[in-house]
C-alpha cells in the first residue's frame, strides 16, 4: 500500500499511442465507485473516452502544470491516450456541493491508484475550460467537475521535501525530471493543547 500510494503521482507526458482498453478504464471506474461517500449519495458517474478522434477532441480545452509557465502541455505523441470525464449528477446529490467534492477526491484517489497498479499514470483537471460541457449531449443536471487524463507515463516525477513551508511548487529540471515538494511528515503535524 505505501509503495503504490509513493507511486501514484501526477504524470502529464505520456506515450500517446499506447491505448487503454474501455474493459481497464471500467475496472478503474469499479474502483471510484467503492470510494466512501457523504450520505452514501454516490452521486458521481464517469464518461469514458479512449479513442484518438475522441481524445483529441477533448485535448484543447484542458490546462496544463500552472507552476510551469513556459510549458504549454503535452505535445502531440506525447498526450494522453484517454480521459474520464466526472459529472455531477445533481438528481443523486442529497448533501452539499462540498460534500460531493469530498467524494471526488476519494472516487478518483481509487481509480489512479488501481491504475497505477496497472502502470498507467494519471493527471486530475480542474483547470478545464468549461466550454467542455458542451461537446456532450447532456442534460442538465450532469455537470462536468473533473476531468481525469490517462496514459502510459513518458516521465520520470520524483518527490522531495520541501525547503521551506512556502516552497510547493512543482519544477521540472534539464533532464526533465519533474519534482514534487512534500511538506514533511513534522511540518504536516500539529500538537495543540486540549482544553
Ligand atoms: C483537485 C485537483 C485538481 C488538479 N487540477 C490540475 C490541473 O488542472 N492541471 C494540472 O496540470 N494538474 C492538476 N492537478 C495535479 C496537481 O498539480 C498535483 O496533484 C500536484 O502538483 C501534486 O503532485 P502529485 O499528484 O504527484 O502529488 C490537480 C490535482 C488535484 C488533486
Amino acid at each position: 500500500m505505501q509503495e503504490i500510494i509513493a507511486k501514484t503521482r501526477t504524470f502529464r507526458r505520456f506515450v500517446e499511442k499506447e491505448s487503454i482498453s474501455e474493459t481497464v478504464i471500467r475496472e478503474l471506474i469499479d474502483l471510484a465507485r467503492l470510494g466512501g461517500s457523504a450520505r452514501n449519495s454516490q452521486s458521481w458517474q464517469y464518461q469514458i473516452v479512449n479513442t484518438p478522434e475522441q481524445c483529441e477532441k477533448i485535448f484543447p480545452f484542458l490546462g496544463w502544470a500552472g507552476y510551469l509557465s513556459d510549458w504549454k502541455g503535452p505535445v502531440e505523441g506525447e498526450r494522453p491516450s484517454a480521459y474520464v470525464l466526472c459529472f455531477l449528477n445533481r438528481k443523486w446529490l442529497r448533501g452539499s456541493d462540498l460534500e460531493a467534492q469530498f467524494d471526488l477526491g476519494i472516487s478518483t484517489q481509487n481509480l489512479l491508484l488501481g491504475a497505477m497498479q496497472k502502470r498507467i499514470g494519471g493527471c486530475r483537471i480542474a483547470a478545464f475550460n468549461p466550454k467542455l460541457a458542451s461537446l456532450f449531449e447532456k442534460p442538465d443536471y450532469l455537470e462536468l467537475s473533473l476531468v481525469i487524463a490517462l496514459g502510459k507515463p513518458r516521465e520520470t516525477v520524483i518527490v522531495e521535501e520541501c525547503s521551506n513551508d512556502e516552497n510547493i511548487q512543482y519544477w521540472r529540471d534539464d533532464e526533465g525530471v519533474h519534482h514534487v515538494p512534500k511538506r514533511s511528515l513534522s511540518s504536516c503535524l500539529v500538537s495543540l493543547k486540549i482544553r
